[in-house]
């Protein structure tokens, strides 16, 4: 148990006043609980997928991108032909694509969607990784490379006239007036937590991305990255968004009953995947972001009020894998705490992809959603972050241990 804090109705001042979801789309129905061998795309089951997503109220939904995956860029183009308001946000590595052609395929995407696109640009976290595509450079030079492709990127959206460019990775002539996007550039986010990501994060991007970590651990970098950019001379911060794995049911201890069985299962698989899962993560990941995840793992299996980490520790914290357990109250309080801390931007995503898509839809969002709604209207906080207290409360540290060895 962790020492329960005071919720004062006042609205904390980094509280963030809006909040919008995301969920990252999956192709098949084969899940780390359930895996089906297929590599492919399940059309039926996508389109479901996604439209449940905009019937679930999700505002964006993540393509990803890794060498063996489907290509983000032509997963988000159905995406945008399939829902009317769902945005979709394409995980695009430099290296794949000359950040003029980037620039051309995601104006084309946002016209396509009638301005629904944006980009994650991804740095590259393993060299492994990296140079299944060809890409040797270091990781230090690879966020050089995305800074300067942040820049051509948004000259091609923007510039009137043909443009010229000679920089340390990029240069070309004469390029331009490029294909425009619908109506305004498309919003740029940065994955990452080495200083590098934060430097490029801080000073050029429009969303700065984390995976789920303590409370306070967030909020300090948070700061970090706003203090970048307004080191940088940026009016505007970039907006935080923070991912989470939700574990949820009727009740907390129900939750944890189903955490439990969830953890063996997803260890399970993992473990059966043997060399093939360590091929894309290594037996020590070489991106920070993972390393934190891990380095939390080992410091503690439950933070704040739903954090838990065990989810992490059991696949080496590839991929987002922190998880948030209890009722959808306690968990839509904990998501509330991380909006306290800043985070506009909240991705939840399941380890029973489409059925936990459905019901965070059904029983997360909207609890949270209420929340802002009653801040907006009255200028305080409503009563659930007091009300569900989750591991602030002592009996919720006995599910979380109950099942244990
Ligand atoms: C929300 C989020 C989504 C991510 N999506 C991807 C992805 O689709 N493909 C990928 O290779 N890496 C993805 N990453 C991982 C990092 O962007 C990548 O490892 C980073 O470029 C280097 O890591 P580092 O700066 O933490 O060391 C994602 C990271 C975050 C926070």
């Amino acid at each position: 148990m962790t020492t329960e804090p005071v919720f004062d109705a006042a609205i904390p001042e980094t509280a963030a006043p809006e909040v919008e979801f995301i969920s990252l789309s999956h192709l098949n129905p084969s899940t780390e609980l359930n895996p089906v061998p297929s590599r492919g795309i399940d059309l039926k089951y996508f389109r479901r997928y996604v439209r449940s997503l905009e019937e679930g109220g999700y505002d964006y939904t993540l393509l990803p991108y890794g060498s063996n995956s489907a290509d983000s860029f032509v997963v988000a183009s159905a995406v945008g032909q399939l829902t009317e308001r769902l945005r979709p946000i394409v995980a695009l590595r430099p290296n794949t694509t000359f950040p003029t052609v980037g620039a051309q395929k995601l104006a084309t995407l946002d016209q396509l969607t009638e301005g629904r696109a944006v980009v994650h640009l991804i740095s590259g976290g393993s060299d492994a990784e990296q140079a299944r595509q060809g890409d040797y450079l270091p990781k230090e030079k690879r966020y050089a490379r995305t800074s300067e492709y942040i820049d051509v990127l948004r000259r091609s959206w923007t510039e009137a006239a043909p443009f010229s460019h000679d920089g340390e990775f990029y240069k070309f002539d004469d390029f331009g007036p490029g294909f425009a996007p619908y109506a305004a550039p498309v919003p740029i986010s940065i994955g990452g937590q080495s200083d590098e990501a934060f430097q490029v994060g801080g000073e050029k991007a429009d969303i700065f991305s984390f995976w789920g970590e303590p409370l306070d651990d967030l909020r300090s970098e948070i700061e970090r990255v706003n203090g970048i950019a307004r080191a940088a001379g940026r009016t505007t911060l970039p907006r935080i968004w923070v991912t989470f794995r939700p574990i949820i049911a009727q009740t907390d201890q129900l939750a944890w009953e189903k955490a439990h069985e969830y953890v063996a299962k997803v260890a399970a698989t993992f473990a059966a995947a043997g060399s093939a899962a360590r091929r894309f993560v290594g037996n020590a990941p070489q991106n920070v972001g993972s390393q934190r995840a891990l380095a939390f793992a080992n410091r503690s299996e439950l933070y704040d009020r739903a954090l838990w980490t065990k989810t992490a520790a059991v696949t080496n914290a590839a991929g987002a894998s922190t998880a948030l357990v209890g009722s959808p109250e306690t968990v839509a309080a904990a998501i509330l705490d991380y909006v306290d801390r800043g985070a506009s931007l909240v991705s939840i995503r399941g380890y029973d992809t489409l059925a936990d898509a459905v019901d965070y839809g059904r029983y997360v969002l909207p609890l949270v959603r209420q929340e802002i709604a009653h801040r907006k209207a009255t200028g305080r906080r409503g009563t659930l972050q007091a009300e569900h207290l989750g591991n602030y409360a002592p009996e919720y540290g006995q599910y979380a241990t109950a099942g244990q060895p």
